[in-house]
């Protein structure tokens, strides 16, 4: 088994749609009912294997209240995956998506390709849901980006939701890398073949 793969998450969205407590879920595997808001930036970290490595998963988690007005482009800068999460039960969180998702892409620019985003409907376990599944679905597709459900409450496809970011993350970190050293190499071959068309009594 190979170690010290490392991948930062990034979890936005309206106030009091359950980020805090689906980090909590994800990293402690249990949920407070208690409502506590988030004040700046707070992170938690676990560890995972995954595809056979040991992956270290680090998430920063944000506060809602704040909203639009404090996200800076530092504030995405390390992030390598990000998570915006809205309440199945809210319609202003759901609306609110855009907001988010927009202020991905003006924050990190041309980077967005890079960086995977996953949509979560969070509160999936509450009978007085208004956002209908198949709508939120669609209206992700048209967004761009995947779409899950989960319940922080009884713990339903968070650990699922959380690692499909997670594999994206590190199959976008291959792909880089290899574009990377791929670029080396034509560089090499470039110098290689003008080296050789110099040279006197060039067989070619
Ligand atoms: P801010 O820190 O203000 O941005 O809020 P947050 O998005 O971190 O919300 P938080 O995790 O603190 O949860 C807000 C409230 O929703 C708390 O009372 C939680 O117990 C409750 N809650 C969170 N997730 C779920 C869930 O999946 N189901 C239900 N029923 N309640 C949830
Ligand atoms: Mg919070």
């Amino acid at each position: 088994m190979s170690y010290g793969e490392k991948c930062q998450l990034l979890v936005i969205g309206d106030s009091m749609v359950g980020k805090t407590s689906l980090l909590y879920r994800f990293t402690n595997g249990s949920f407070d009912a208690h409502y506590l808001a988030t004040v700046g930036l707070d992170n938690f970290t676990k560890d995972e294997i995954i595809n056979n490595k040991k992956v270290r998963i680090k998430i920063w988690d944000t506060a809602g209240q704040e909203k639009f007005q404090s996200l800076t482009k530092g504030f995405f800068r390390n992030a390598q995956g990000i998570m915006i999460v809205f309440d199945v039960s809210n319609i202003e969180t759901y609306d609110n998506i855009k907001y988010w998702a927009q202020s991905i892409k003006t924050h990190m620019g041309s980077e967005i390709e890079k960086i995977p985003v996953i949509i979560i409907g969070n509160k999936m376990d509450l009978k007085e849901r208004k956002i209908n599944k198949n709508d939120a679905e669609a209206y992700c597709t048209e967004l761009g980006y995947p779409y899950f459900e989960t319940s922080a409450k009884t713990g339903e496809n968070v650990d699922n939701t959380i690692k499909y970011l997670v594999v994206q993350v590190l199959k976008k970190n291959k792909k880089n890398k290899l574009k990377s050293s791929n670029n080396d190499t034509t560089t090499n071959n470039n110098f290689k073949i003008k080296k050789h068309t110099n040279e006197p009594n060039c067989p070619c």
